[in-house]
């Protein structure tokens, strides 16, 4: 027999799925405006290991001669995308949500311990918790990288206007950067996200649809009945 037990409240899982499309107009629009100047490679001693993009990339994904349509859809999404992500904060701080997600001096080696034991090398069970040490580090990052997007693109959408902010950043150029990096950091979070939920299977993801999991009770938990027992053979 199972039960079913309330996971994620119903305003986590608003604010959760209208930031998934969301984070996908910013960041195929934040691509379409990249593409009018797009400088970034990782290089070692002038050999270029990856280029953000070649220009397949751009022909495939129809990213080409789009700068004006990528800055009406980036300026106007980014303000949905902020205060979706700001109501949320807001809610994890009002509800005490915020206790789940808060990563603590232990969750490092605790995240070391679920990767070990993810990969089947540790057999020691989990400490038991709404989220695991792995998921506390990644879901705390990703709201501090969302803080992080919203603040330097400030930054570089009135550079003149937030002089202040821009000069904090380092400068134009490196907050052009870091918000080109933690859109990197996006695509690998969501990468790792969706292997660990296809991992955790069907009852967790709709955990994060309905607001409920679904605990099978263990057997031993059910009453049963004892088989009445066979009078004992007679020795004579
Ligand atoms: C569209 C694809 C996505 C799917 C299928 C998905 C699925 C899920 C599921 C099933 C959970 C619950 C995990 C658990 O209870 O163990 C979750 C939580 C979470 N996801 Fe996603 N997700 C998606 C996209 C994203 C994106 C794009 C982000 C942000 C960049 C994100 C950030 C988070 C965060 C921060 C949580 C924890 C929420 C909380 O409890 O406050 N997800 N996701």
């Amino acid at each position: 027999m199972n039960h079913l037990e309330h996971k994620h409240d119903r305003a986590v899982r608003y604010f959760h799925w209208v930031n998934a499309p969301l984070l996908a107009v910013m960041i195929w629009s934040g691509l379409l405006i990249y593409w009018a100047y797009d400088p970034y490679e990782i290089a070692i001693r002038g050999i270029v290991l990856v280029k953000f993009f070649p220009d397949w990339f751009y022909h495939h994904l129809d990213l080409k001669f789009g700068l004006a349509t990528g800055m009406a859809y980036h300026f106007a999404f980014m303000w949905f995308f902020a205060v979706n992500g700001l109501l949320y904060i807001g809610y994890t701080a009002w509800s005490g949500h915020w206790r789940d997600l808060r990563p603590t001096r232990r969750t490092p080696i605790e995240a070391f311990h679920v990767v070990l034991h993810d990969l089947r090398l540790r057999k020691e069970p989990l400490p038991p918790g709404k989220f695991n040490a792995a998921q506390r580090l990644a879901y705390a990052g990703v709201v501090m990288m969302g803080a992080g997007s919203v603040i330097s693109g400030l930054a570089i959408y009135k550079p003149t206007q937030l002089a202040w902010l821009t000069t904090l950043l380092g400068g134009y150029q490196a907050a052009r950067l870091e918000h080109f990096a933690l859109t990197v950091g996006y695509v690998l979070f969501f990468i790792v996200h969706i292997a660990q939920v296809i991992r955790a299977g069907w009852n967790n993801f709709r955990s994060m649809v309905t607001g409920y999991e679904l605990i099978p009770v263990a057997q031993e938990a059910t009453p049963h009945v004892h088989p009445k027992p066979e009078p004992a053979a007679s020795a004579s």
